[in-house]
């Protein structure tokens, strides 16, 4: 996304990549985007198939005590969320990358990053055993949470805000027809279950597991038999199984590194930040991330001003901690937490009860859900 926003603003890029085209365009991801996501791939026409394939959602359900509510974002933002997963997304930039001749380098091994301090950073590398050099004038990190440039500034120039919790999610992807039009977002007592899709043909479903949990112990029949005791009757009636075409879990957890810059090199999106999927925010503050940096790379260019690149990061963070408040509130509200004492779930019970007969706390819910304003 940054490299087609950069393309826009007449500045080149080089991305360099560890892992092969083929890894890169088949990964599973999430799938909800939020209107300003689709709002930065039109600005760069890399849309066309999206608006052809992705479903629009008006609102979704969180179902708990055996019953479904329905939440109406559009009556309560005026905005809605379009389902198209993010494998797609990264085909469609990929393409649309390849089809300007721009440079992108996959299976780039043993990168590391230099004199980030000075206005000539380097990226080192090596390709098929040949190692290689390019100067820059920036670099972007936007290599994820496990990736070399969050690992390149000191870590007396970096804070670290952190929290993990003690579940995953275990995901599948079956070509089969969704339960409901509608993503349903439930908490049972057995654990969060989520009913999403990628298409009116394939379905996206996720249990809440345990840490030490292994996909191998979960063959499909375990899988869609835990998902129906989890749903309320009517779905778990409804629902349709399948052989699964992926399988896998995730842990989940909050996380923040500040400030997001360290000298020539910015950080965006998970290298920078990670957020519990729960209300799938994990791509679209990579896509703000690269928004704001965009804007003030060409601000540097265009006006000789580094104001912009000066307060990128706070800028990028003042969203990304709201979202950050919002996947930890999310994720509070709709799982089963371990150990829990009966005040604390009596408590959860009565958010989840408050959420569904306030107005203002469903407007809450649906503002954060469609994105906040960048
Ligand atoms: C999906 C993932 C999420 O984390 C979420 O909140 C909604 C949908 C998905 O993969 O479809």
């Amino acid at each position: 996304m940054l490299g087609q926003l950069l393309h826009a603003s007449g500045i080149d890029s080089i991305i360099v990549e560890r892992k092969d085209r083929a890894y890169v365009l088949a990964r599973i991801r999430a799938g909800v985007l939020e209107q300003g996501t689709v709002d930065l791939l039109d600005s760069v026409g890399v849309a066309a198939r999206l608006h052809r394939e992705s479903l629009i959602h008006d609102g979704l359900e969180i179902a708990f005590g055996g019953v479904r509510h329905r939440i109406d974002l559009k009556a309560a933002t005026g905005k809605t969320v379009t389902v198209y997963g993010q494998t797609e997304v990264t085909r469609d930039l990929v393409d649309a990358r390849d089809a300007l001749g721009l440079a992108s380098i996959f299976e780039a091994e043993d990168v590391s990053l230099h004199d980030l301090q000075t206005d000539r950073p380097k990226v080192r590398f090596k390709r098929h055993g040949v190692g290689q050099e390019i100067d820059c004038d920036f670099i972007a990190g936007c290599d994820g949470f496990h990736g070399v440039s969050r690992a390149s500034v000191p870590a007396t120039a970096i804070s670290i805000f952190e929290r993990e919790y003690p579940f995953g999610w275990l995901g599948i992807l079956a070509d089969t027809p969704p339960v409901s039009d509608e993503l349903i977002y439930t908490n049972h007592p057995r654990g969060f279950a989520l009913c999403s899709m990628r298409s009116p043909t394939r379905s996206r479903y996720y249990l809440q597991c345990t840490l030490d949990d292994h996909v191998e112990n979960w063959p499909d029949e375990r899988f869609w038999e835990e998902l129906k005791r989890r749903l309320e009757d009517e779905a778990a009636a409804r629902l349709v199984t399948g052989p699964s075409i992926e399988k896998s879990i995730a842990p989940l957890r909050s996380f923040v590194a500040e400030p997001m810059r360290f000298g020539r090199l910015f950080l965006a999106g998970d290298a920078a930040h990670i957020v519990p999927p729960t209300g799938a925010k994990g791509l679209n503050l990579a896509a703000s991330d690269v928004h704001y940096l965009n804007e003030a790379l060409r601000e540097f260019y265009a006006d000789k001003s580094a104001a912009a690149l000066e307060s990128y990061s706070q800028r990028a963070l003042s969203r990304i901690w709201r979202a950050e408040r919002f996947s930890w509130w999310m994720t509070s509200v709709l799982h089963r937490f371990p150990g829990t004492d009966a005040f604390s779930q009596r408590i959860q019970d009565a958010e989840l009860d408050y959420l569904i007969s306030s107005r203002a706390a469903v407007t809450a819910l649906a503002e954060n859900y469609v994105g906040l304003p960048y």
